[in-house]
């Protein structure tokens, strides 16, 4: 709900538990006023009057604005720099009025000399507790207006010494967690490679000293892919500032007289009762608004079985394998078009290697077809490479610099998504695919980032080109889903690279990592959780000694820890022996039976109440939930734990198997005491289904 008092200016935001308020003040700036829980009458809030501090902490440093702009008197980060036609590089905003559309608020602010238009957009998701913000910047003057800094939003925690968490990694090592402590001085986290990267994740999460079932948290989660930059700020006046938008680096726009742009957004919340509200928020607003309904396929990918050396024959009898043990979609990974037997040639050609299949691709696909299976396909559209006919016939097709050396990562260059005759080329050489064969599944990869980033077609607006390189492909993803509705898309970018509210919805499912170890997993998958849908986490079971770790672990580890998210098998499936074949169809079988707990319940990251390392989450769907248990390795004692469930209602009673024999206990039982496991030894698991009677 949004209410707004005309005399005192002050609007406010109203969620389910939360309240979001600000107001104009008497200088005119946009101040923040409160963000938590509710304090159900905004009108008892005060706008006081701020007098400069001394002149070094004069009134507008002091100010914790919503949306502070370059000029003044300040100091302080911007979410706005411009350079007007003049050479001004200051602006010195108005409020102008606000316009309520239903779910969302606009305050309309207006530079006072300058035709510049600076709404501010606050979308209020009541259900879950979280304001989605953006901005939305028109000049609409007769000249041309330099932005040299634009952000989504500033957001205002009346806290100093917080904890700040994100993510730090890279190949096979995304999502792993840090969190640390906020002080004097500022954490920067940020991409500039042109995905979102390995490492910092485009999110933050601010709590104070809460565990995952209390304590305040404040976070929020930037709908952008690609170069994005995030600022946390303790300042000397009380407050911890977040700003989150565009990456400055390497930015500039340029906008024409009557041309606006509008920022990604950026989707915030606040939770009073830990980090495990703020994911289900979080995944609840997703399954609701983003995310595509229906339960995800067990998919089989061939990736780790065959790497390049894709062969017809071989890909038939792994489908029929595939089939067997439970699969619904057989994906051909990388290797199967152009002259492709490596990592140095084929991108760009996208035609099936006749080499690799003599009667055509269709062959493959009406067997899978004819097994009764989905089919899929791998793809790296955005890539180019040197040796390929598309590269030779297109030197100019991808981003670089005259006179400078065109450097290959993974033997491929970036092409310039940002031209037209690109971007048509790479949707209609989808669309010619998608249109000629019955492919069901495309998983979109991109192994490397942009480099020498020269775009002469954008002209003035040549640093804008990572900001209009993920638009191209948010596009041509969006167009190819209108036409082939049911097609589903995967984002991977050399593993989980691409993780992120900016592209989540537009493809369906993320490539978590390439680190398919499946204890490893366990924590890419935890801090995966936090903010994203366990819905949208592909994983897989693949081949032990895992190439990566080199680590053996039981097969019905490896499953219990895929089926933690939308389950893939990734092993070379055709020597698999009889035992691990068995095994496979009574694994992906259980996961079929459980996959709608998984996919849609709520997820609960359980304590540890043990001193040996156990790994404890929950899923719950109503009337139905899910206990998996892991223990890497069991300790001295080698004793028995007890595992708290949460989320189950306290005076029903629950029925579940477990050690083969059927036990019933209340919901306070299971909550409150917890269910005592006892496992012994190295990678054991379990994995338990409760039914409320
Ligand atoms: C990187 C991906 O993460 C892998 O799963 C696989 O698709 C390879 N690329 C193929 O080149």
């Amino acid at each position: 709900m949004i209410k707004v008092n005309e005399s005192s200016k002050i609007f406010s935001l109203n969620t389910k538990n939360t309240q979001y308020v600000f107001g104009i003040d008497n200088e005119g700036l946009l101040r923040h006023l409160h963000w938590g829980k509710k304090i159900n009458n905004e009108d008892e809030l005060d706008i006081e009057i701020l007098n400069e501090v001394s002149t070094n902490d004069p009134v507008y440093e002091i100010t914790p604005e919503e949306f502070p702009v370059y000029g003044g008197l300040r100091y302080k980060e911007n979410c706005l720099k411009v350079k007007f036609a003049d050479g001004t590089r200051d602006i010195v905003y108005k409020y102008e009025g606000y316009e309520i559309d239903n779910d969302k608020l606009i305050i309309k602010l207006k530079d006072k000399y300058y035709n510049l238009i600076i709404n501010l957009y606050y979308k209020v998701i009541e259900k879950q507790d979280l304001i989605e913000r953006w901005v939305y910047v028109s000049n609409n003057s007769n000249e041309d207006i330099v932005i040299e800094e634009i952000y989504s939003a500033q957001l205002h925690i009346p806290y100093e010494n917080l904890r700040f968490s994100n993510t730090h990694g890279h190949w096979a090592a995304e999502q792993q967690k840090f969190t640390q402590n906020v002080s004097y001085g500022k954490i920067y986290i940020e991409n500039r490679r042109g995905i979102s990267g390995h490492n910092h994740n485009p999110y933050f999460i601010l709590d104070k000293n809460a565990t995952e079932t209390s304590g305040e948290v404040f976070f929020g989660a930037l709908r952008l892919t690609g170069n994005f930059k995030g600022i946390i700020e303790q300042t000397a006046y009380g407050e911890t500032l977040v700003q989150m938008g565009l990456n400055p680096y390497d930015f500039e726009l340029s906008l024409k007289s009557k041309e606006s742009f509008t920022t990604p957004s950026i989707i915030c919340g606040y939770s009073d009762c830990g980090f495990e509200r703020m994911s289900h928020n979080l995944h609840n607003f997703t399954k609701e608004n983003i995310l595509r309904k229906g339960l995800r396929p067990v998919l089989y990918n061939s990736w780790e079985a065959t790497e390049f050396d894709v062969k017809c024959d071989e890909q038939i009898k792994l489908a029929k394998v595939a089939k067997e043990i439970g699969a619904e979609l057989f994906v051909v990974d990388d290797g199967w078009f152009g002259e492709r037997n490596g990592i140095h040639n084929g991108l760009g050609d996208w035609y099936v290697n006749e080499e690799k299949f003599p009667n055509g691709l269709n062959q493959l696909i009406e067997e899978v077809k004819n097994l009764g299976m989905k089919f899929g396909i791998w793809v790296e559209p955005e890539m180019v490479n040197p040796l390929s006919k598309l590269y030779k016939d297109n030197p100019d097709w991808i981003y670089s610099f005259d006179n400078r050396e065109r450097t290959t990562s993974r033997g491929q260059y970036v092409l310039n998504m940002t031209k037209k005759e690109v971007k048509e080329y790479v949707y209609n050489t989808l669309d010619e695919l998608l249109s000629n064969y019955d492919i069901d599944y495309i998983k979109w990869d991109a192994n490397r980032p942009i480099s020498e980033p020269g775009a002469k077609n954008l002209g003035d607006n040549e640093k804008n080109l990572w900001y209009e390189h993920i638009q191209a492909v948010y596009d041509i993803v969006k167009n190819l889903k209108e036409k082939h509705k049911d097609v589903l898309f995967e984002a991977c970018a050399s593993g989980g690279g691409r993780i992120d509210y900016g592209i989540l919805g537009i493809f369906d499912d993320f490539w978590t990592s390439d680190n398919t170890d499946a204890y490893d997993r366990l924590f890419i998958q935890h801090t995966y959780s936090q903010i994203y849908p366990i819905k949208a986490m592909r994983s897989w079971v693949t081949d032990c000694p895992n190439f990566l770790s080199q680590r053996i672990i039981p097969l019905r580890f490896r499953y219990h820890s895929a089926m933690m998210g939308t389950l893939g098998i990734g092993s070379n499936i055709l020597k698999y022996s009889k035992d691990e074949i068995e095994l496979s169809k009574n694994m992906i079988e259980e996961y079929k039976n459980i996959r709608h707990i998984v996919q849609d319940g709520d997820f609960y990251r359980l304590e540890n109440t043990s001193e040996n390392d156990y790994h404890n989450f929950e899923y719950v769907n109503d009337d139905e939930a899910l206990l998996f248990v892991f223990l890497p390795q069991s300790k001295v004692g080698h004793r028995p734990v007890r595992i708290r469930l949460r989320g189950l209602e306290e005076d029903k009673m629950y029925e579940f198997k477990y050690n083969g024999e059927m036990i019933v206990k209340s919901g306070a039982y299971l909550m409150n005491y917890g269910l005592k496991i006892h496992l012994r030894g190295d990678y054991q698991s379990e994995l338990i289904y409760l039914k409320r009677r």
